[in-house]
């Protein structure tokens, strides 16, 4: 084994009975920000997405598509893997449930169940919906508008009943509360946690675990007719992807426990509940952490096929471009909380804070080297005390950054970014070079060196969430190293480096007309 540190995040592996929208490259967006980040700090990373395949709403979906289920997932897989090289993400792995390492991880893990006691076999009557893939108590039932019943989310149920195997999770409610009371950042935000332990406060019951009554999914070792709960196949992916069950190699050495789970807040539960307690029964050691993050409306109202609402990334990229895109969804709300989309306050995030704000920074520096010092980065002179207090500013927030990102706190990191850009944005007016050009040239070298240098060392910070921006932006002032460890003096840059007349990086955009969506 290296020596560097490992990271491993994982987002939810996403069902492919429909196209992916916003919500999931949202999910995906915030994983590539952590792995990027972690790169650049020196960490080995394994970052790893992908898609849900099995059970019993993918075996419908391709029923109605009129086509075999492996070719429907085939063609909708596709489209998730096509959608993280759009984005710019940069998963080491993407994994799909269909595939035959995946099959054996989990009857692995499934056998390990099982020796160890914790798997029984009897049968389910209950409730069962099929588009959350969850079974509901009847107690947790609320009546629909016609008196019908519907899960908590408002989606349709069944009832069930089927020989099933059940998995005993009653045994696991103290554990779980330990877990949860032992380390509070099992599961972030803290009002997410609040509301697991109080689920599983409130009593557990066991968890039927296989189906009988359709075919679409990983078979039960050993016992014909019964296909695995989707759920128990979907968790294990994160599993799969590094190796297991060779719990010798070296992916899994290196990798497991994950380091973060992200998923969205409609399947906390089975991350931080079900999960945790199918890796106690099995002996594994439990991922350090579970965030659920928030979910997006578009202008106020809840994304849905039916309100044919729902955002497609392809066309924010379109209008916008990637990295206005990425920057938006992260910058604008923080992240746990809901957040509603709307084009207006996209604009105007993204005018403010990326044309007007770092944009502008770093046009009228390159701008202004290129003019008056010849295409060429000018020589300092001896630092004063406000050229020292903004670097040191700068290179301070690479710690400040880190603490934000260890609690996926990207709406802090990146405010703490920006404050720097603000920071430089003062100090343009304050030392106002321009007019130094004339009373004291020497001075204005200084002070368009040490701006460069401001750009730079904000750039590298800035580089998780907008890659391809930064880079031309990195490009431009001629830097090549762009790890974290070249914050502060260990990369100053080179005077006499030649600065080409600078192209801008971030547009601006038009606000939308009033009443258009
Ligand atoms: O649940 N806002 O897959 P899924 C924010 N296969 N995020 C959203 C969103 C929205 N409006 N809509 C979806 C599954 N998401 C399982 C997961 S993991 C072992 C198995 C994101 O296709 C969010 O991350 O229904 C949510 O948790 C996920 O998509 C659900 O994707
Ligand atoms: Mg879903």
């Amino acid at each position: 084994m290296t020596g560097c540190p490992s990271y491993y995040v994982t987002t939810p592996i996403y069902y492919v009975n429909d196209k992916p929208h916003i919500g999931h490259a949202y999910t995906t967006l915030a994983a590539d920000v952590l792995a990027r980040f972690k790169r650049l700090d020196g960490y080995d990373v394994m970052f790893l997405t992908g898609t849900d395949e099995h059970g019993q709403k993918i075996e419908r979906s391709a029923e109605k598509a009129g086509i075999d289920p492996q070719t429907f997932c085939d063609q909708v897989s596709a489209h998730f893997k096509d959608l993280a090289e759009a984005m710019n993400f940069s998963n080491d792995q993407f994994i799909r449930t269909t595939e035959d390492r995946h099959k054996k991880a989990v009857q692995h893990l499934w056998k390990a169940l099982e020796d160890k006691g914790f798997i029984y076999e009897d049968s389910y009557a209950g409730w069962y919906s099929v588009r959350d893939e969850a079974f509901y108590a009847e107690s947790e039932l609320i009546d629909g508008e016609g008196g019908e019943k519907l899960a908590p989310t408002g989606a349709p149920v069944e009832w069930v009943e089927e020989p099933s195997f059940f998995f005993k999770l009653s045994a696991f409610e103290e554990k779980l509360l330990t877990l949860y009371d032992n380390d509070p950042d099992f599961v972030l935000p803290k009002s997410r946690l609040n509301e697991v332990r109080s689920f599983v406060a409130g009593g557990l019951e066991d968890l039927s675990i296989s189906r009988t009554t359709f075919k679409w999914g990983v078979p039960v070792p050993g016992k014909d007719g019964h296909i695995m709960y989707v759920w128990i196949d979907a968790l294990a992916n994160y599993l799969t992807a590094v190796g297991y069950p060779d719990v010798d190699a070296e992916a899994y050495k290196k990798f497991w426990p994950a380091n973060v789970h992200i998923v969205g807040k409609d399947i906390l539960r089975f991350h931080a509940v079900y999960w945790p307690a199918f890796l106690m029964a099995a002996d594994l050691p439990l991922p350090k952490r579970i965030f659920a993050h928030g979910w997006w409306t578009n202008e106020g109202q809840k994304i849905s096929k039916s309100l044919g609402n729902v955002i497609d990334p392809y066309d924010l990229v379109e209008s916008y471009g990637l990295d206005a895109t990425r920057f938006f969804m992260l910058r604008e709300v923080p992240f746990g909380n809901d957040g509603d989309f709307s084009r207006k306050s996209f604009v105007l995030r993204c005018n403010a804070d990326l044309a007007n704000g770092l944009g502008n920074l770093s046009q009228r520096t390159l701008s202004m080297i290129h003019k008056n010092c010849d295409e060429k980065l000018p020589a300092p002179l001896d630092f004063s005390k406000e050229d020292n207090d903004l670097l040191s500013n700068i290179e301070g927030t690479l710690e400040v950054v880190r603490g934000h990102m260890d609690r996926q706190a990207f709406h802090l990191a990146l405010d703490a970014i920006w404050t720097q850009a603000s920071a430089a944005d003062t100090y343009i007016s304050v030392q106002e070079p321009w007019k130094l050009k004339k009373t004291d040239p020497e001075r204005m070298n200084t002070v368009l060196y040490v701006l460069a240098e401001a750009i730079r060392q904000i750039a590298i910070l800035a580089q998780p969430i907008m890659p391809a921006s930064v880079d031309k932006l990195l490009s431009q002032l001629g830097v090549t190293e762009r790890g974290f460890d070249q914050i502060g003096a260990a990369g100053r840059l080179q005077p006499g480096q030649a600065i080409p007349k600078p192209e801008g990086v971030f547009p601006r955009f038009e606000l939308p007309e009033e009443g258009e969506a």
